[in-house]
């Protein structure tokens, strides 16, 4: 997840490959509680690990529920049939609002002596419009604390159910929700009717819910969106097993994806043309401009067809989010696009009219909008532009314009505020990168080298870290070679150097944060001593094993860019990298740097004696005739004697800003 001011997208090329999306978060919750309310066992499949399901779990557990989680797959054995707890029980609900309105109903419905609580914020968060509904059927409920609000004690009920029950539907449609899953309990010997009180708002939330209860068997019948009748003889029943669909607007860009990109194909895994979720009616408008879209029960496959798009007018009202992700395809289009019906997009998070053509026109598109539409030009080869895409703060701006980089004069595209994503798809951009390629030329590499104890180990993780970039510290790499040597017997002379690069060739080796493993077996520790650095030395002078760790090296640049740590990284491996910065520091200084290090980590050092030593080794190094210590002709030096780690990387990204293309 990018916590960058900005992220620099390369010029892309093309994307073939998978993605797995998250749940959908309303699924997820409704489809646990249903499962808890049949008979059996249900297999619940990609569900959405969040707090407001880890909330729910916890809640079904305490009634008794046979809960097993497993990844993603969560196994339930349901309530029904099974003796319904007497116990008292008290259940923190944390503040998921998805699990305390459903299941604050069921509790209700079926009666017991419950207690349901959450954290402060929960006690703020209203519930008075369901509790009447409840009460109004004869449910035993109570306020603990103040009235319309949870904690809430719920006891036995003495139902009426003759009359139909009056709910509320302008507040939240959560209260609607919630009533539609729990009365199916007391319908089991006559009809029940829900009206709806005001307007009905969020209906396609309703769809879902009533969408899911068909899955389980309860069949409502409704008139408009005012009546709600639940039929006699509703029973839950298990459907074996249900997958929790993706949210189909985060969907929406990887078919526009494989729609624009170059390449073998995108599949979705995760939501299907079959989804309950009104935003997959996306699909037919993609394809509609083009794309090539095959569906099975979880998952869509997206193809490039027409090429390019073709322009469409198209009443927009049904997908609101999702036809954003239309606006952007329309650059790739033969002529304009017209999305019509979508006043509702100046009251999202932004007014999301004015963010499209504002940051269409910066990248050269013609763009004309109205009170409730909006028409985009195509952006021909050679009019292309290169921006920097501000996001308002608007998870769905940030997604629609990565899809930019697309374009015919492979010109790099920059999102301001990549972290906004998080509303919805934390991990959007690492799920585009694991699709999205291109020509190596287009990724960017940083090269930072400088002698031992310069520091730079630091400052290339830190300006990774702040350009989002991938991170390769080759000198570990030297470190792991010479430690997987010595488990494999050999010595670390050049007696043994064609059986240390045969190793290096095919080093098992993964770097997750700040640890390395080999073979699956942590040696940060093992490689990270002074005997692990001498170990490293000593190897990396066998021509042999330098020349068995290129390809491994070059396989870490990666979208969207590298900063590459270490001896030669500017002058043999990363040769025509943009920036090159050689980082010093008086002997002096690093002998100071690294006694502090050495004092924390409770040795004892002698700062004159760290001094000759380093000056010994900086002598080795220049002098050596395999990789010596020397900057690339072409490197800046940064000489970080009296800098802080911060100012370092405020230099090198002065550096970097400089050279990139972005007003
Ligand atoms: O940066 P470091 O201390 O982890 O490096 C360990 C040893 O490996 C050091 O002697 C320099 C050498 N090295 C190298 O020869 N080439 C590299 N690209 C990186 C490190």
């Amino acid at each position: 997840m990018f916590s960058t001011a900005f992220l620099d997208i390369p010029a892309l090329q093309g994307a073939s490959g998978t993605v797995t999306l998250p749940g959908s978060k309303s699924i997820s919750n409704r489809v646990l509680l249903l499962s808890a309310l049949c008979q059996g066992t249900t297999v619940v499949h990609d569900l959405l690990d969040s707090d407001d399901t880890r909330v729910m779990l916890a809640a079904l557990r305490q009634l008794g529920c046979g809960v097993q989680v497993d990844g993603t797959t969560v196994t339930i054995t349901g309530l029904g049939g099974r003796a319904w707890p007497t116990e008292a029980i008290e259940f923190f609900m944390g503040n998921a609002g998805t699990a305390m309105r459903p299941l604050t109903a069921a509790l209700a419905v079926q009666g017991g002596d419950f207690t349901l609580k959450g954290v402060p914020r929960m006690h703020e968060r209203p519930i008075g419009d369901l509790v009447d509904a409840l009460r109004e059927l004869g449910c035993s409920i109570d306020y603990l604390g103040n009235d319309g609000y949870p904690p809430l004690r719920v006891r036995q009920p003495t139902l009426r159910l003759d009359k139909p029950i009056p709910v509320r539907g302008d507040v939240s449609s959560q209260f609607l929700t919630a009533l539609l899953m729990a009365l199916p309990l007391a319908a089991q010997d006559r009809a029940i009717t829900i009206e709806v009180v005001g307007e009905l708002i969020s209906k396609p939330y309703i769809e879902i819910t009533l969408n899911l209860l068909a899955r389980y068997g309860i069949a409502v019948e409704r008139q408009g969106w005012e009546s709600f009748f639940i039929p006699a003889g509703s029973r839950y029943q298990s459907p074996g097993s249900i997958h929790v669909e993706a949210d189909a607007s985060s969907a929406s860009y990887f078919i526009a994806l494989g729609a624009i990109a170059n390449g073998s194909g995108i599949r979705i895994q995760g939501v299907g043309a079959d989804s309950i979720q009104g935003d997959i009616r996306f699909m037919d408008a993609a394809a509609q401009m083009g794309a090539q879209i095959t569906s099975g029960p979880n998952w869509l496959e997206i193809q490039r067809g027409a090429w390019p798009l073709k322009g469409i007018t198209l009443d927009c009202n049904h997908i609101p989010d999702a036809a954003m992700t239309l606006a952007v395809m329309a650059l790739y289009a033969d002529g304009p696009t017209t999305l019509r019906n979508i006043a509702s997009w100046r009251v999202k998070e932004t007014d999301r009219i004015v963010a499209m053509a504002t940051e269409s026109r910066k990248l050269g598109a013609t763009v004309e909008e109205g009170p409730d539409w909006i028409t985009i030009h195509p952006l021909p080869t050679g009019k292309w532009q290169s921006a920097s895409i501000h996001t308002y703060d608007d998870h769905r701006v940030a997604m629609c314009f990565s899809l930019a980089a697309f374009n015919a004069d492979q010109i790099p595209v920059r999102i301001e505020d990549p972290k906004c994503v998080a509303k919805t798809f934390p991990d959007y951009f690492e799920a585009l990168f694991s699709v999205a390629y291109t020509a190596a030329h287009n990724i960017p590499v940083i090269c930072i080298d400088g002698p031992t104890a310069s520091g730079k180990g630091t400052l290339a993780s830190r300006v990774a870290a702040a350009l989002g970039y991938n991170y390769l510290d080759s000198g570990a790499l030297y470190r792991v070679t010479a430690h997987a040597a010595l488990q494999a017997g050999l010595t670390l002379e050049a007696a043994d150097e064609a059986a240390i690069a045969a190793l290096a060739r095919h080093l098992p080796v993964r770097f997750e944060g700040e640890q390395v493993l080999l073979s699956n077996v942590d040696v940060t520790d093992a490689i990270r001593s002074e005997q692990g650095g001498m170990n490293a030395s000593k190897v990396s002078v066998l021509p042999a094993v330098r020349e068995a760790l290129v390809q491994l090296q070059h396989s870490f640049q990666r979208l969207p860019g590298l900063l590459a740590d270490g001896r030669d990284m500017g002058t043999v491996i990363f040769p025509n990298a943009p920036l090159k910065v050689f980082l010093t520091a008086s002997a002096a200084k690093r002998a100071e740097r690294r006694h502090k290090q050495l004092i924390l980590k409770g040795f004892s050092a002698n700062i004159e004696s760290l001094r000759a030593d380093l000056e010994a080794r900086d002598a080795r190094d220049m002098s050596r005739s395999v990789a010596p210590l020397k900057p690339a002709q072409d490197a800046l030096q940064l000489d970080n004697s009296s800098l802080t780690i911060e100012a370092s990387v405020e230099q090198v990204m002065v550096w970097w800003q400089s050279r990139q293309v972005f007003g």
